[in-house]
C-alpha cells in the first residue's frame, strides 16, 4: 500500500494571465522570444526525456554516471537528514540514485509543470515510504520561499544543466538566491555541461530522430492549448546551433512564411525568416563556473566530471 501520508503537495506559480502577458511581451520584442520554462506542460516534459534517451545527447547519460559512481561519496558530503530541495525536478528519475545513501529527512520537488509534478512525486513518495514529499509547483526563475516550513538543514540539487537556461549574469543571480535558501549550513548539488567539441554540442541538439526538432515546435502547441493561440507548427522550422561568442547553444524557431499569430488578444507579426529564441544552453569550463559560484556567495567546493570531460557535477558550499 503506498503511503498517502507522506506526500504533500503545494501550487504557488504565476496566475495564468501575469504568464500570459509575459509570452506576448517576449513576441512583441525587436528579437522575439519564448522563455524555454514554456517548454515545460506535461507533453513538453515528456518530449524532454525522450531527447535524454537520444544516443547524440550525451549529456543526461553521462550526469547519471557520474551520480551512479560517487553517490557515496556525494551523499557523505551532503550530511543525512537534510531538507533536499530539487529544482525542476521533472521525473524525479536522478534524485533515485542518491536517496537511498543520502536518506534526507524531506524530499521538496519544484517544477514548473503541474501534473508531470504530481505524478512523478505520487510514485516517488510510494516507492519510497520512508520518505516525506514536499512537492510545490512554481516558477524557480523568479525569487521564492518555501511554502512550508521545517526544521532542517537544506541540500539543494539542480542537476542537468539546466541551470545552462539561465544567461551568465542570470545564473550568478540565481546562484546568489540559492545560496540564499540553503543558508551558510546547507549546499547544493548542481550539474554543468561543460565546453567541448561544436560538432558533438551541435549534434546533441539536432538529434537524428527529430526529437529535439519536436521539442522545439511543441512549445507552440504549449502556447496555443494554455493561451488560446493560434500557431501552425507547418509555418515554423526548428534550428540550434553552438554560438562561440556567447558560450551557448542558442536554439531557435524561424517563420517560413510571412504570416500573422493570435494571441488571446494580440496579433503577433511575423516577417519571413524572422526568428523567435526559443532557449540558450550555457556550457562552461570549471573555472568559468567556479569563478561564478563564488562571486556568488559559495566558498567550498567538490567537483567530478567523466573520462572525456563532457559534464561536470559541483557540490558547493
Ligand atoms: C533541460 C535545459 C538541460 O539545455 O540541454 C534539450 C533542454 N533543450 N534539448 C538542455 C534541452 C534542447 C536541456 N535542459
Amino acid at each position: 500500500m503506498p503511503s498517502q501520508s507522506s506526500l504533500f503537495f503545494y501550487d504557488i506559480n504565476t496566475v495564468l494571465e501575469d504568464t500570459r502577458n509575459e509570452v506576448t511581451l517576449g513576441l512583441q520584442r525587436p528579437q522575439k522570444m519564448i522563455s524555454p520554462k514554456f517548454f515545460y506542460d506535461e507533453m513538453g516534459s515528456e518530449l524532454f526525456m525522450e531527447i535524454t534517451r537520444q544516443p547524440e545527447y550525451y549529456l543526461t547519460r553521462t550526469e547519471i554516471s557520474l551520480l551512479r559512481e560517487y553517490a557515496d561519496e556525494m551523499a557523505d558530503l551532503m550530511g543525512e537528514n537534510c531538507l533536499l530541495i530539487e529544482y525542476g525536478s521533472g521525473s524525479s528519475e536522478k534524485i533515485r540514485i542518491l536517496l537511498e545513501s543520502l536518506r534526507p529527512r524531506a524530499y521538496a520537488p519544484l517544477d514548473i509543470s503541474k501534473e508531470y509534478l504530481g505524478a512523478a512525486a505520487g510514485a516517488l513518495a510510494s516507492e519510497f515510504p520512508w520518505l516525506e514529499v514536499h512537492a510545490t509547483c512554481l516558477d524557480f526563475t523568479e525569487d521564492f520561499e518555501l511554502p512550508f516550513t521545517m526544521d532542517a538543514r537544506r541540500v539543494a540539487f539542480f542537476p542537468g544543466s539546466s541551470i545552462g537556461n539561465f544567461g551568465r549574469i542570470e545564473a550568478r543571480a540565481f546562484l546568489g538566491r540559492a545560496q540564499r535558501l540553503v543558508g551558510d549550513e546547507g549546499g547544493m548539488l548542481v550539474g554543468v555541461d561543460l565546453k567541448k567539441d561544436i560538432a558533438v554540442l551541435n549534434a546533441a541538439y539536432n538529434d537524428s530522430n527529430g526529437i529535439t526538432e519536436k521539442f522545439n515546435l511543441h512549445v507552440l502547441t504549449h502556447l496555443n492549448e494554455k493561451f488560446d493561440a493560434d500557431f501552425d507548427l507547418k509555418n515554423f522550422a526548428h534550428s540550434a546551433v553552438f554560438e562561440p561568442e556567447k558560450g551557448c547553444v542558442a536554439m531557435y524557431l524561424t517563420s517560413l512564411q510571412e504570416q500573422k499569430v493570435q494571441i488571446a488578444d494580440t496579433s503577433i507579426s511575423f516577417k519571413a525568416g524572422e526568428k523567435i529564441h526559443t532557449e540558450n544552453s550555457h556550457k562552461y569550463t570549471k573555472e568559468e563556473f567556479l569563478y561564478m559560484a563564488l562571486d556568488a556567495g559559495f566558498t567550498q567546493y567538490h567537483f567530478w566530471t567523466d573520462n572525456n570531460n563532457r559534464f561536470g557535477i559541483f557540490y558547493l558550499t
